[in-house]
């Protein structure tokens, strides 16, 4: 039997880019960093897929009027001091990691300066972009970097199953009397088919989303909300679950899974009408097509609902000159034109699609969990920057300067992480039954429909009360399925996702009040 326990100082789930940014800054600390994602391939990441760019600081600005944006976004919810944080650090942490050591190529325009666009609730033009594709820019640059870094390892195929602790994995039963400590997780290798113990003195989940809980989502196949599932098994507090995202422009094709239509493309003058031409959106918002997203999507939602169009239209083409628009944004057009639709001449038609979770594993400023030797960092922790809503373009670099603060606190922390970890116990078989696909599939397909009709952007009490009955009749059924069968990615994605599904449900039942993106029918509008 090959050795199952694999220890480093520091271990990372997830290589998106709070995820490298940690094992980076940690690395260069001179710790020995591993690094395990589900991927097959380490940029399998919702970085990769970004399109609109990252915050950084345009002309006129400053930190105030950037905090300012983010609170107002935020519908009264977020908290300043993550914002002060971020508006305070990521500017020179933009320039320091991405710029020069990821060496990524943010456009610029012909004077040398850089070609900053705008989004949605922004005050100024502040977002750095590259092309149509910054996520996936930065990602490989990143990784470039990380490559050239030894003391860093990255494990794909390899999936978390739950965190190893001190009171649940060890054998002395008086551990229970200790204070929670993080000990690493137990991870299934999809290749080997076995389960691994991954130890180390600092774990890190930077896990990303939970987009794919839903029916209709901008997030990549891998966003079931593992990190979330895991950190409430262990006992952590999530907070804000309620507040989940859409983003107001997806691609409507019926070949087409929710392709992104980036915001800039508003930011760059494209406008939203009805299918009979109508622009709608001033009716709802002084900022018209570029009002915060919530304001947006159910705007978007209402004309739909209420005159029966399958989509609603955006139309950059009457704005803006062909050649720019294949310039500036490449992929989308392509994309798009993949699917018969000449964004260069034609508008685009578009509908909301679940995009981010807003909340997340409770952590403090220097991205701590309330479990010792536990750090949360990206879409997965709850820093509270992000309130009931999220502004445009900040999720990069909330993962950027929060993944760095998780690696400045370790280092601090050192003398106090480094004494000898206990051993927990080997992985004990789960079963012995093969999953059966076709029961998985449908257990995905039920749970993907219930939260996107019960828990989705117009939610009652009705309506939720219903999606928490049915969620946890699924939840004790795959519970214990889960306990017989042989485990597989599949089966651990569903079990995550359907708990993921319950904690949401149940946030949104337990607010009642409208705020952000958590919009209920039938309360009153915050
Ligand atoms: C977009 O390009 O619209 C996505 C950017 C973001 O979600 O911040």
């Amino acid at each position: 039997m090959a050795e199952d326990i694999i220890s480093s100082d520091v271990l990372i789930i997830g290589t998106g880019i709070a995820g490298l940014t940690t094992a980076i800054k940690a690395a260069e600390e001179g710790f020995k960093v591993n690094i395990i994602t589900k991927g097959a391939r380490p940029e399998e990441s919702n970085t990769d897929n970004a399109q609109g760019g990252i915050v950084y600081k345009g002309e006129g600005d400053s930190k105030e009027l950037l905090i300012k944006d983010i609170l107002e976004a935020g519908a009264g919810a977020s908290n300043p001091e993550a914002a002060r944080i971020l508006a305070e650090y990521g500017p020179q942490l933009v320039e320091e990691i991405l710029i020069n050591k990821a060496k990524v190529k943010f456009n610029r325009r012909k004077d040398g300066k850089f070609d900053l666009t705008e989004e949605g609730a922004h005050s100024v033009r502040r977002i750095l972009h590259a092309d149509d594709i910054t996520g996936r820019a930065i990602e490989r640059g990143l990784l470039n970097y990380v490559s050239q870094l030894k003391n860093i390892t990255i494990f794909t195929k390899h999936i978390a199953i739950d965190i190893l602790t001190l009171q649940h994995h060890c054998k002395n039963p008086i551990f229970v009397y200790k204070k929670p400590e993080a000990l690493g997780v137990y991870a299934y290798s999809m290749e080997e088919k076995r389960v691994k113990r991954f130890l180390a003195k600092a774990t890190v989940l930077a896990t990303g989303g939970l987009g794919q809980i839903f029916l209709h989502t901008t997030n990549p196949d891998g966003a079931t909300g593992d990190g979330f599932a895991m950190a409430y098994r262990a006992g952590l507090p999530l907070i804000n679950m309620e507040y989940i995202q859409f983003h107001p422009t997806t691609l409507y094709h019926k070949d087409a899974k929710r392709f992104l239509i980036s915001e800039s493309v508003r930011g760059e003058g494209a406008v939203l009408k009805t299918p009979d031409g109508e622009e709608f959106m001033k009716k709802y918002h002084p900022l018209g097509s570029l009002a915060p997203r919530d304001v947006v999507s159910r705007a978007i939602h209402e004309e739909m609902t209420e005159k029966g169009y399958k989509y609603v239209l955006l139309d950059l083409a009457s704005y803006m000159d062909a050649e720019k628009i294949k310039e500036r944004f490449p992929n989308i057009y392509k994309t798009c034109l993949k699917y018969g639709i000449d964004i260069t001449k034609e508008p685009i038609p578009v509908v909301p699609a679940v995009h981010f979770a807003c909340g997340g594993i409770k952590v403090n400023m220097w991205s701590e969990t309330d479990m010792k030797r536990l750090f949360a960092v990206g879409e997965v922790a709850c820093t509270g920057l992000h309130g009931a809503n999220r502004l445009a373009s900040t999720s990069l670099l909330e993962g950027l300067v929060f993944g760095y603060r998780a690696a400045v606190r370790i280092k601090d922390k050192w003398e106090e992480l480094k004494k000898e970890l206990e051993i927990p116990v080997a992985w004990i078989d789960t079963g012995e039954f093969e999953p059966d696909p076709a029961l998985v599939n449908q257990d995905w397909i039920t749970l993907k429909h219930i939260m996107w009709n019960y828990v989705g952007l117009v939610r009652t009490q009705k309506r939720l009360r219903r999606a928490i009955y049915d969620l946890r009749h699924l939840w004790w059924e795959v519970e214990e399925f889960y306990r017989k069968a042989k485990l597989t990615k599949q089966l651990i994605e569903l079990r995550n996702g359907i708990l993921v599904g319950l904690i949401v449900a149940r946030a949104a039942f337990r607010n009642r009040e409208s705020r952000g993106c958590h919009y209920r029918k039938d309360t009153q509008q915050w």
